[in-house]
């Protein structure tokens, strides 16, 4: 069931203030029978009609039995937009189209040029949000899956932390469970000292016993009647086995925070086993609930809405016949926490689109179970696979998980490699230290980039040609564009931050309009996030911004014009760096000087 989203009130982006006054116009023109009518004014699908239209004469004609253009007539008769938009016209049957008038637009640029947000206000019913994404699982390496999940979720809490939410960021670690009894039972038979003493394994060994001790589980019962009772053992508390299990958490941690330290991405680690004492209390409160029934030993919740191929409910088992929890009993105990101590009004979990089912079992038994009210949203974001140019899930060439330390680091030499060969183009010298530390923050920009850029329901498929291009809707294209207004304002000799404020902000050319138009359409970009989750809409609007300045920069020379007109267009080179530094921020990408 699609919960409606409720956001809060907050900042009034322009396309709001219009919709506000076309609610005006509509309620006065007609009274209550357009009540609660949303105007439906979007952004112009062609500039040529202007900027923002509204096609709802047309969908009025029937209720209010008029012509379309007859009710566009009365709309715009009690719209006022003066100010903002210049006298709406009429088009065609009754669309309502609208153009900002530049004098509006002048003085908007004006002040926000000091403003460290670029116009875009902060909530004003700030949100205690929870954002679950990472969440690699112990001992096994982490994937490209991960990075996906990783990537995402560190955008969308920074874009919801920098409206000014409450975020709580949650690595949900996969550090419990039955993985563990398998490694200790192989692990003690194998290699003893790895459970008493710390470094005596890298993830990389980790994961080799892991596969072998699967391997082992699969094949051998024995084995695997030994390998549960290191889980009873474990569960049950016992010192050897919580220390054996402390140190394989250690190992893999170690692990994992070179990845998250190397894109300077930080959450809080709150894993599966955290969740584990208050597991038997979660089957209680179902079975008080009457939500629990018995099914060949194991306890079940049946679904509404999940039916096997004979039509049956099916079942989302929350215990075990050996008394063992699972997966979905911890998210379980986990949504009920969340609600309950973190008092978290919106819970968004990003993982792959395979889990969506998983989501929806859990978010359906927390709502029947009370602990999910519809004051809580919660959301699973989902994205998909990242496939190899060939097309097919993204392995190494022998066909291994490719190791997310080696992916990056790829990234990281093929930059530089790009880097070396385009100062030799230039006849450029620059430091090590220069060369470095490019190369590391193209590399790992592409990277985040390539992931961030494409809407992430679909599969994309890893190129480090394309990503790493200049060309493009990628990373390296939009630090280019950053770097290249910071040379004009090195070879002007301007500092952007001492040029004052409230400078006035002129737009004549045809490319300087439609720049200034962009540079304000922040705010509603970032309030479109808010709700719907998908950071290539950011990557667009700042790929956009990019071509658009260079457009306007092609056209309108800067520094050799004259007074006042070089000042404002210095203006406008510097809210376009500053907004693209901090929409990339917004993306966990960090800009460059020079490049
Ligand atoms: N560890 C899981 C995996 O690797 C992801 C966990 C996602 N979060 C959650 N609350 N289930 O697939």
């Amino acid at each position: 069931m699609p919960v409606e989203i409720i956001l809060p009130c907050t900042m009034n982006s322009l396309i709001e203030q219009l919709r506000n006054k076309f609610t005006h116009a509509l309620t006065t023109a007609f009274g209550s029978a357009v009540e609660g009518i949303d105007p439906i004014v979007v952004p112009a699908s062609n500039p040529q009609f202007g900027d923002y239209q509204s096609n709802i004469a047309l969908s009025l004609s029937k209720p209010l039995r008029q012509q379309p253009r007859a009710i566009a007539e009365q709309i715009v008769q009690h719209l006022d937009v003066s100010g903002i938009c210049q006298t709406p016209t009429i088009a065609g049957p009754g669309f309502i189209n609208l153009r900002l008038e530049p004098a509006y637009l002048e003085a908007q640029l004006s002040a926000i040029q000091t403003d460290p947000r670029l116009g875009v206000e902060s909530i004003k019913t700030p949100q205690r949000i929870i954002v679950d994404f990472s969440s690699p699982n112990i001992a096994k390496e982490m994937h490209v899956g991960h990075l996906r999940s990783t990537i995402i979720g560190d955008s969308l809490a920074r874009i919801l932390e920098f409206q000014g939410h409450d975020v709580l960021r949650l690595n949900h670690v996969g550090d419990w469970g039955t993985q563990f009894g398998m490694l200790i039972a192989y692990l003690r038979v194998t290699y003893p000292s790895a459970l008493t003493t710390s470094n005596a394994l890298d993830l990389g060994d980790l994961v080799t016993f892991y596969r072998k001790a699967k391997q082992r589980f699969d094949g051998d019962e024995e084995f695997q009647e030994t390998a549960r009772k290191e889980v009873v053992k474990l569960q049950s508390g016992a010192e050897d086995s919580r220390q054996a299990w402390q140190l394989l958490c250690e190992q893999s941690r170690r692990e994992f925070e070179v990845i998250y330290d190397l894109l300077d991405i930080h959450l809080t680690e709150r894993g599966e086993s955290f969740y584990n004492p208050l597991l038997p209390d979660v089957v209680k409160d179902l079975e008080e609930s009457g939500l629990l029934v018995e099914d060949t030993g194991a306890q079940c919740v049946f679904l509404e809405g999940f039916t096997n191929k004979e039509g049956q409910p099916l079942p989302l088992i929350v215990q075990k016949s050996d008394g063992g929890y699972n997966y979905a009993t911890t998210d379980l105990a986990a949504i009920r926490y969340r609600i309950e101590q973190d008092r978290a009004v919106r819970i968004i979990y990003v993982t792959d689109a395979g889990q969506a089912n998983h989501f929806a079992q859990v978010f359906q038994v927390a709502r029947r179970a009370g602990w999910l009210t519809n004051e809580v949203q919660v959301v699973h974001v989902p994205f998909g696979l990242v496939q190899g140019e060939d097309g097919k899930k993204l392995k190494t060439r022998s066909g291994e998980t490719i190791r997310l330390r080696d992916l990056l680091d790829e990234a990281i030499a093929r930059a530089r490699a790009d880097l070396e060969a385009r100062l030799k183009d230039e006849g450029r010298e620059e430091t090590e230290e220069f060369k470095t530390h490019v190369a590391q923050i193209i590399g790992l920009s592409a990277v985040k980039y390539a992931d961030l850029s494409q809407n992430r329901n679909s599969n994309y498929i890893f190129s480090f040609n394309k990503m790493l291009s200049l060309q493009g809707n990628t990373a390296p294209y939009l630090l280019y564009a950053y770097a290249r207004i910071q040379s004009i304002s090195r070879k002007g000799n301007i500092n952007f931050d001492e040029m004052g404020n409230n400078i006035k902000v002129l737009l004549q050319e045809e490319a300087e309009l439609v720049l200034g138009k962009h540079l304000l359409q922040l705010s509603e970009v970032l309030r479109e996030l808010e709700r719907d989750l998908l950071p290539n809409r950011l990557c667009q609007y700042l790929y956009e911004l990019s071509q658009k300045f260079n457009q306007f920069f092609e056209q309108c020379p800067v520094l050799w014009s004259e007074e006042p007109v070089r000042t404002s267009r210095l203006v406008l080179c510097n809210l376009t760096a500053k907004t693209l530094k901090l929409g990339l921020s917004l993306l966990g990408i960090g800009v460059l000087e020079r490049m």
